[in-house]
């Protein structure tokens, strides 16, 4: 048995500890033929069939049909700040600016082409996700971006808007909840959070986006270039796309993303509960309750000495990764997909007791 401890790291971050036992199997003899699926072409039956099944897991999963494409890039989620206006801001695109990342998005896309801001809580360190009420949409954007999960600060939009050709980069929540990407010009993340190690990026591309497509400087950066030769226009990221399969396949042995809500919002519950029940110790750095994240938990103590010693402390009982964000400070305890019940159980104990002797 491999020593595993409570990872609360906000990515790279835990991966379920069946897939990574199945993925080292598959690294070293890969069904049993003598070599493993890392050391064999990406144009070779072996792979293909690794490919071609991650694609259909991954659309059963999202519950996708034939209007849309999945592929595996490369460049991060951050290669994607640009890569989306490169392939299809024309005019001007409306982005919301909701954290850090979404930001960051925004500063990639400008240097692109002509961006509106829709709404952005800058002002406020980003402590909640301007609401719909607050946006100001033009009526002819290319497309809308928002970022539904701001790992850095821990809220999401409860839920995703509606929008004729809305881009979601969903990296720290990915396939923790349903989503209705069957609505979406484009849904993104990087894997390194939800869905494997980094150094994969899952798109999905509603297919009739192609048409809009700008022609780019090279297809290596073109969506349907991507597409069409299932994200071989170069070697693909060939054992993150594996570690990606072992994910899918875990995912629907779960219950499917349904199931994953609930425990989600089960495991979240668990150290909000800790946080609003302490008499004002821990503070949630999120001012819109019904905007608190359920993949990352952030939240402040009276003083940076207790939140060093709470880090340390928490450490030496097995829970690492728990310092915030430099920008917000804090705790931060990202809980992902792979973060088990017995984790957010135990985390919200140690508060409490920790707590019970500061406060
Ligand atoms: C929401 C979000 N978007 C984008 C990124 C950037 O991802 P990458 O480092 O893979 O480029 C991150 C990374 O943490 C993220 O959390």
């Amino acid at each position: 048995m491999s020593h595993r401890i409570f990872n609360f790291s906000a990515g790279p971050a835990m991966l379920p500890t069946e897939v990574l036992e199945k993925s080292a199997a598959a690294l070293l003899d890969f069904q049993g033929k003598g070599f493993g699926i890392a050391e064999v072409s990406h144009r070779g039956k072996e792979f293909e069939g690794v490919n071609d099944e991650a694609i259909t897991r991954c659309k059963q999963l999202l519950g996708l049909g034939d209007s849309h494409d999945v592929v595996f890039l490369q460049g991060g989620a951050t290669q994607l700040f640009t890569l989306i206006p490169m392939n299809f801001l024309h005019g001007s695109a409306d982005y919301l600016s909701s954290g850090e990342w979404s930001k960051k998005a925004v500063s990639f896309g400008k240097e692109v082409g002509k961006i509106n801001v829709v709404a952005s809580s800058e002002a406020s360190n980003f402590d909640h996700s301007p609401r719909p009420g607050e946006w100001k949409m033009s009526s002819d954007a290319d497309y809308f971006h928002v970022c539904s999960n701001e790992t850095v600060h821990g809220h999401r939009l409860p839920t995703w808007p509606k929008h004729p050709n809305l881009i979601v980069d969903a990296s720290s929540e990915f396939m923790s909840r349903p989503h209705p990407a069957s609505e979406c010009a484009l849904v993104y993340g990087g894997a390194q959070k939800n869905l494997g190690p980094a150094g994969v990026v899952l798109a999905i591309v509603r297919k009739d986006m192609y048409a809009k497509q700008k022609k780019t400087p090279s297809k290596l950066w073109s969506f349907k270039e991507q597409a069409e030769n299932k994200s071989m226009v170069n070697t693909p990221p060939t054992f993150g796309i594996y570690i990606l399969l072992e994910v899918f396949r875990w995912l629907e042995a779960q219950g499917g993303l349904a199931a994953m809500e609930k425990r989600n919002a089960t495991k979240a519950g668990m150290i909000y509960d800790a946080i609003d029940n302490s008499n004002g110790f821990y503070k949630g750095t999120v001012t819109v309750k019904e905007q608190r994240s359920h993949m990352n938990v952030t939240y402040r103590m009276p003083s940076d000495e207790l939140t060093d010693e709470f880090v340390k402390t928490a450490a030496k009982n097995e829970m690492v990764g728990l310092k915030g964000y430099r920008t917000v400070g804090g705790i931060r305890a990202s809980i992902y997909n792979a973060m088990p019940v017995e984790g957010c159980q135990a985390l919200a104990q140690f508060m409490k007791d920790f707590a019970s002797k500061k406060a």
